[in-house]
C-alpha cells in the first residue's frame, strides 16, 4: 500500500494543515508514503502509482480552488481511495451545493432561499415570503466573513441590488479578523498567542485578495436564535467528536471568533443522531457539521458543512461519542482515523 499526500514542500504549509499528522501517522505505523507536488505537470500520471491519496487543500487558496477537486476527482474516477472524496467535498466552500445536498435527504436545516435574478427576489419580497432578521450569505468563505444578517425590506433590497450589479468580494475582512480577535481574548497571554499567528493571517489573506467578486444570486437563510454558542460536529466512520464556539461578543456568529469550549452536555442524542444519519445517507467518510441549537425549540440544525476544521481543536474534546451516543475517552485524531479508515 502505498500513500501519496500532496503539497508542495516549498510551500509553507498553514499550522492547521492536516498533511503533517499524515505524515506523522505514516511514520508512527512505519508506512511507506511520499510528499507529492500537487502543483506539477503530469502530476496524475505520477499519482496512479499510488493506492491513497490525501490532500488537505484549504478554501483559502485560490489555486487550490481551482485545480484539487479536479485532480482528486480524476484519480477517484480512476479507482484510487481518495482524501477528500468526491461525496465529501464536490459542495466543498459552496454553500449553495450543500443546500441542495442537504434539502435531498430532509436534513434539520434553517429554511433556505435562493434566488437567481432581482425580478424573482423582488417578487418573494413583494409576496412576503420571509421574515427579519434575515442572514445571508455569500456561497464561499469560512470564519463568518461572508456571513451577513439583514434586519429588513429596505436593506435586503439594497443587498440584492448589489448582487446583481457590482457584487460583493468574497475575500475576507481582515479588520474583522482582528477585532474579533481581541474582543474575545479574555487575557493578555492568549491575545498574544493569537496575535503571533497573524502574519499567517496575512498570507493566506494576500492570496485571498486573488478571489473571485461574488454576483447573480442572493442567498439567504431563516435565522436561529441561539443561546450563546455553536457546535462543530465532526463524524468520521462510527465517530462522533464536537469543538464548541461561543458566539462573539456582542453578536450572532461564533465561526472564527476564537473562543471554544468542551462541555458535552451541549451535544444532545438528537444532534448525534442526525449527524451520523447525514453522514451515512450522504455517503461522507468525514464531515464537519456547523449546528446552531434554536434556543426557543432547543433543536439542533445544520447551518453548513465541511470536510476541513480546526483537527487539533478536536483533539482538546478528549474524546468522541459512538453510534449509541456513549462517550469514550480517546481524544479523536481526525486525520489518523481518515488513514487507519482508508486502509480497512
Ligand atoms: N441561519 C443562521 N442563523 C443564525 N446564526 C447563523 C446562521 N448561519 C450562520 N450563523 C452563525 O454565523 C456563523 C458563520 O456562519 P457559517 O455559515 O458557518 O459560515 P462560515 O463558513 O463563515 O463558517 C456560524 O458559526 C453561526 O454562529
Ligand atoms: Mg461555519
Amino acid at each position: 500500500m502505498k500513500i501519496a499526500i500532496l503539497y508542495d514542500v516549498n510551500e509553507r504549509l498553514h499550522t492547521t494543515n492536516w498533511s503533517l499528522a499524515w505524515e506523522e501517522y505514516c511514520k508512527k505505523n512505519n508506512i511507506a508514503y511520499q510528499i507529492v507536488n500537487p502543483y506539477k505537470i503530469e502530476v496524475v500520471k505520477t499519482l496512479l502509482k499510488f493506492d491513497i491519496i490525501l490532500w488537505h487543500y484549504s478554501n483559502y487558496s485560490f489555486k487550490d480552488m481551482l485545480m484539487a477537486k479536479n485532480v482528486l476527482n480524476t484519480l477517484e474516477d480512476r479507482g484510487k481511495k481518495v482524501f477528500p472524496s468526491f461525496k465529501d467535498a464536490w459542495h466543498f466552500d459552496d454553500k449553495l451545493a450543500e443546500t441542495y445536498l442537504l434539502e435531498s435527504v430532509e436534513a434539520p436545516m434553517p429554511k433556505s432561499f435562493y434566488y437567481y435574478s432581482l425580478t424573482e427576489l423582488d417578487k418573494a419580497i413583494n409576496d412576503k415570503k420571509m421574515s427579519f432578521p434575515i442572514i445571508a450569505k455569500l456561497r464561499g468563505g469560512s470564519g463568518s466573513h461572508n456571513v451577513k444578517k439583514i434586519d429588513s425590506v429596505e436593506e435586503l433590497r439594497k443587498y440584492g441590488k448589489q448582487m446583481f450589479t457590482s457584487g460583493l468580494s468574497s475575500a475576507p475582512s481582515l479588520m474583522y479578523k482582528a477585532s474579533s480577535n481581541i474582543k474575545s481574548s479574555k487575557n493578555l497571554k492568549i491575545f498574544i498567542k493569537r496575535a503571533k499567528r497573524i502574519p499567517e493571517f496575512l498570507r493566506s489573506l494576500s492570496n485571498a485578495k486573488k478571489f473571485n467578486i461574488e454576483r447573480g444570486y442572493v442567498y439567504l437563510q431563516e435565522f436561529i436564535p441561539n443561546d450563546g454558542y455553536d457546535l462543530k460536529v465532526v463524524v468520521v466512520g462510527d465517530k462522533l467528536s464536537f469543538i464548541g464556539r461561543n458566539i462573539r461578543e456582542g453578536e450572532y456568529r461564533a465561526s472564527g471568533g476564537g473562543s471554544l469550549f468542551y462541555e458535552r452536555e451541549k451535544v444532545t442524542k438528537e444532534v448525534i443522531d442526525s449527524a451520523f444519519k447525514t453522514s451515512d445517507e450522504l455517503g461522507f467518510k468525514c464531515m464537519g457539521y456547523d449546528y446552531v441549537v434554536n434556543s426557543k425549540t432547543g433543536k439542533g440544525i445544520i447551518i453548513e458543512i465541511s470536510y476541513g476544521f480546526s483537527h487539533q481543536a478536536l483533539l482538546d474534546a478528549n474524546g468522541y461519542f459512538d453510534r449509541n451516543g456513549k462517550w469514550h475517552e480517546e481524544p479523536l485524531n481526525v486525520p489518523y482515523e481518515i488513514i487507519e479508515n482508508l486502509k480497512a
